[in-house]
């Protein structure tokens, strides 16, 4: 029997390090070649470009490494580059910062933030930690600096599961922000985990029922989904994983009919890899275009070389906290 403890319900707040004047196209001659000219400006400042399945497919294309949480923090560990141009969102780029203090990090658009990172403000978070002392905090690393320094380990989609199985039985463990990923991680390791009551916008937006309906129109399609959608959506799930796990199910399945319950930007690997395939975006409650993530879709190709160009916005954070930060994001590093 596993048992879930969820917090009230909390006020939303953006909490951002940093914030520097962002260069308009208005003030910029935006060159014709947008992939040439940001070639060269990569080559000028040795810079590297992380970017997210979640990107638009021209960011993906230019990106020197393209992948999940875990994968791109790996990266941005390892990388010798002096600058670090972060197609993804602000949590992502906060966290190449922590790893790399004096290199310069760059967000092509510094409002995008993320819905789960708003969902747990720190004081809040601080509260109710104090709660339980004797309980570790296990962070999904979609949180800010602040949430992070509040952390023992760090965790992404791809390795809750793992690091969680790696606590002993009799320690208690809050898992935060996410709610949903929180209740997939108690029933892969039977676990009791204290949750904060967090979620994604947009893996919430998935309909239980349009799956369904899908489902019948294509019964040969393999249902793929991510842990940060709600639980009755991942009970449809023939498949369950980060967004790598995701693209690399669909590359070795031999099926070749795909439901995709994630931010549709990953079809873009997926099509690219396999173009044989068919892969459905699974539907939004209403059929707006709610499944994309309306915060990594602020990047574009055009800020990313005016990022390049202008070597902003840039990311900072204050060094005490950055610190406090290190030490979980080391810790899952570790773990992984
Ligand atoms: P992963 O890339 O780790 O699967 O996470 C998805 C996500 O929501 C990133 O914000
Ligand atoms: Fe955040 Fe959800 Fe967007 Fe991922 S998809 S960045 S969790 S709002």
């Amino acid at each position: 029997m596993v048992r879930i403890t969820i917090n009230q319900k909390t006020e939303t707040s953006m909490v951002f390090a940093t914030v520097t004047p962002q260069p308009t196209s208005t003030t910029n001659n935006i060159p014709d070649n947008l992939f040439t000219a940001i070639e060269e400006l990569k080559q000028e400042l040795n810079a590297v470009i992380l970017a997210h399945y979640y990107q638009e497919p021209d960011i993906q294309d230019i990106a020197d490494y393209l992948g999940d949480s875990l994968g791109l923090s790996q990266q941005a560990a390892s990388t010798d580059a002096d600058v670090i141009l972060f197609a993804g969102v602000h949590f992502m780029a906060e966290t190449a910062k922590i790893l790399n203090p004096h290199k310069l990090v760059l967000l092509p658009d510094l409002n995008a933030g993320c819905s789960l990172a708003d969902s747990c403000p720190a004081e809040q978070f601080a509260k109710f930690k104090a709660q339980y002392p004797q309980h570790i905090v296990i962070s999904y690393i979609n949180c800010t600096a602040e949430i992070k320094a509040l952390s023992d380990i760090i965790c992404t989609s791809s390795n809750a599961v793992n690091i969680v199985n790696q606590i002993p039985p009799e320690q208690g463990i809050i898992f935060a922000p996410d709610k949903n990923l929180g209740r997939y991680v108690m029933e892969q390791t039977g676990r009791d985990l204290v949750l904060w009551d967090g979620s994604c916008i947009v893996h919430e937006t998935f309909s239980e029922r349009k799956i369904v309906e899908l489902k019948m129109q294509h019964p040969q399609a393999e249902v793929l989904a991510h842990p940060e959608c709600e639980t009755p959506v991942l009970r449809h799930a023939d498949y369950i994983g980060s967004t790598t796990a995701l693209l690399k199910y669909s590359q070795h399945s031999h099926n070749s009919q795909f439901i995709i319950v994630t931010e549709p930007g990953i079809i873009h690997q997926m099509q690219k890899e396999t173009p044989d395939n068919l892969f459905i975006p699974a539907p939004s409650i209403n059929n707006c275009a709610c499944n994309e993530c309306p915060y990594m879709r602020l990047n574009t190709l055009e800020k990313v070389y005016l990022a390049l160009k202008h070597r902003t916005p840039e990311i900072n954070i204050p060094e005490d906290i950055r610190v406090k930060a290190l030490k979980p994001i080391q810790k899952m590093l570790a773990m992984s």
